[in-house]
């Protein structure tokens, strides 16, 4: 086995993003792989570094709603997150060195509501995935899972909210996948244009007022039928009219 002590800001390069304009090689170089190295084991100084990172995190009014549960591979919790995992993300995750839970309090002390709980929590994220490129490591987010029996396992209270489990470890390029995973490892990383992503800056235009409905044209009365002329009797026969 082999654990990290050092940093390496060389790994994960074979996804590069093909930016529009040069971006920071962390950000175009990072990626979600499904291949880890089984024997590689995440360093508690690696890990607390990953931790760090996501603690620095900005958050609406540094409430800092973001809970982790780390487990290392072959400790009871790793195993338990992994059965909590979607059949499409446990049969890659296995092999990850660790295993985050990421979870967001979503109310404070009190019970008000932290609305922004959620985008804070995947701010913090976003720094563990950019610290382990630092690092060397590579992170895949997992969706799929069964958030309320994570909720149930790990007895986590009302106000926590499982968002994601994270997979954590050191990429391996070789890695055994079965289909369709392994055709998702090699895809080329693709994103819609940025052009796409742009809302327009521009006022929004005044909807045209509607037309006034013209007034129904009243409806001509009936004209009353006229009374049947009575039939002049015929004048007797010889007689002058
Ligand atoms: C909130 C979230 C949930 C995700 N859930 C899954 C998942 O359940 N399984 C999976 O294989 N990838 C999952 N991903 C990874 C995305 O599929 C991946 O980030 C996306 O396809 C872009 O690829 P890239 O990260 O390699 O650039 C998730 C990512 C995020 C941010």
């Amino acid at each position: 086995m082999t654990a990290d002590t050092t940093s390496n800001t060389t790994a994960n390069t074979g996804k590069t993003a093909a930016t529009s304009v040069p971006v920071h090689p962390l950000l175009a170089g990072r990626w979600s792989p499904r291949g880890f190295e089984a024997a590689h084991r995440l360093g508690e100084e690696r890990l607390r570094a990953l931790l760090e990172a996501a603690r620095w995190a900005p958050s609406a009014g540094n409430s800092q709603p973001w809970r982790f549960l780390a487990a290392h591979r072959g400790q009871d919790a790793f195993t338990r997150l992994l059965e909590l995992l979607d059949p499409g993300n446990r049969a890659w995750a296995g092999a990850a060195s660790a295993l985050l839970l990421v979870a967001a309090e979503t109310a404070d002390e009190t019970g008000r509501a932290r609305p922004w709980a959620l985008y804070d929590t995947g701010q913090a994220v976003a720094a563990l995935s950019v610290q382990a490129q630092t690092d060397g490591l590579a992170v895949h987010q997992m969706g799929g899972f069964d958030a309320a029996a994570a909720r149930e396992a790990f007895g986590l209270g009302e106000t926590l909210t499982p968002v994601v489990v994270v997979a954590v470890g050191r990429l391996d390029a070789d890695a055994v996948l079965p289909e369709p995973l392994a055709a998702r490892e090699r895809a080329p990383r693709t994103r819609h244009p940025l052009e796409s992503l742009l809302l327009p800056a521009v006022p929004a235009v005044p909807a045209v007022p509607a037309v006034p409905a013209v007034p129904a044209v009243p409806a001509v009365p009936a004209v009353p039928a006229v009374p049947a002329v009575p039939a002049v009797p015929a004048a007797p026969e010889g007689q002058a009219a």
